[in-house]
């Protein structure tokens, strides 16, 4: 995408953390945004903030796990703000726990929003994306995609299928000119677990986090860096520009991540010609 200034964005999870500020720099850049999330009130405050610095931006309501509302919140956007240029699915959730400990109703609700969530504000958008000269999708994937870790592994699972849905896509819709990246953030200061728990629907049993499970996937990640979201987007701009593939916020996960292709390599020197 190379044209911002005047346009409209879709930022997801916008209330707070890393949607927030996804949508401070995207109004920064001169866009029209649309800030969803199911705090509306988080939303209408950030949009607020926004628009006292005399940038264009407006809260919607909507609940990612639901594929109607998401219907709905396209439908709104384009009557109250114009047609969605830049779309960023950027909701997750996060669900702590050994995975066979998990029911199969957690399973489906981590991906019913981190994944389906995505692909149903894909649906839902891809009308108006196709409607202006460029466009573009990004998707808020995670570090654990890559480098998985105990305790976080249907969070992972889901941001991995994520990465490849994004990935999918990218290829799909290459011919007409939309874009698709994927975030790959590492550790943000955000709420994440505290507004997962509060958006896990009802009758599901585990908590979405015990102070246990913090302890243990807070030591198993003691060396892995945390940053402000401001300053895991600093160069989202200049990566969009250049439709780049995937934005790594953490440069420190380079080890992590290249064990892994490291250990792929081996396999296919094992499986010889
Ligand atoms: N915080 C991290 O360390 C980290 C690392 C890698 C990736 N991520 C990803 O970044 C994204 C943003 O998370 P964050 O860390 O900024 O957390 P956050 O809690 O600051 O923001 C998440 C927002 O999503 C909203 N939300 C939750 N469920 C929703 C639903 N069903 N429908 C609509 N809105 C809903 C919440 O109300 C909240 O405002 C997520 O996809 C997360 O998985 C976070």
């Amino acid at each position: 995408m190379q044209r911002f200034t005047g346009r409209v964005a879709v930022v997801t999870g916008a209330a707070s953390g890393l949607g927030a500020a996804l949508a401070r720099r995207l109004a920064a850049e001169g866009m029209a945004v649309a800030l969803a999330d199911i705090d509306l009130q988080g939303a209408r405050e950030v949009a607020a903030g926004l628009r006292q610095n005399g940038r264009n931006a407006r809260a919607f309501a909507v609940d990612v796990g639901e594929p109607a509302s998401i219907a709905a919140l396209a439908e709104s956007v384009a009557d109250e703000l114009g047609t969605c240029a830049l779309l960023c699915p950027n909701v997750g959730v996060q669900q702590f726990g050994p995975v066979e400990r998990l029911s199969l109703d957690e399973w489906r609700w981590v991906f019913g929003v981190n994944v389906f969530g995505a692909v149903a504000c894909v649906n839902a958008f891809l009308p108006q994306l196709r409607a202006g000269e460029e466009a573009h999708v990004l998707f808020t994937s995670s570090t654990g995609a890559l480098h998985v870790s105990p305790r976080v592994g249907v969070y992972n699972a889901s941001k991995s299928a994520l990465l490849s849905y994004a990935e999918t896509l990218r290829l799909e819709l290459a011919e007409e000119g939309i874009g698709v990246s994927a975030l790959i953030p590492g550790g943000m200061y955000t709420t994440h677990l505290q507004s997962s728990a509060a958006a896990k629907p009802a009758g599901l049993e585990a908590p979405a986090f015990t102070d246990e499970d913090v302890a243990f996937v807070g030591r198993d990640m003691s060396g892995e860096p945390m940053v402000e979201p401001d300053h895991a987007i600093r160069n989202l701009i200049p990566a969009l520009r250049a439709d780049e593939p995937y934005i790594v916020t953490h440069p420190a996960f380079r080890e992590l991540i290249e064990a892994r292709f490291s250990a792929l390599r081996r396999a296919l020197d094992r499986a010889g010609d």
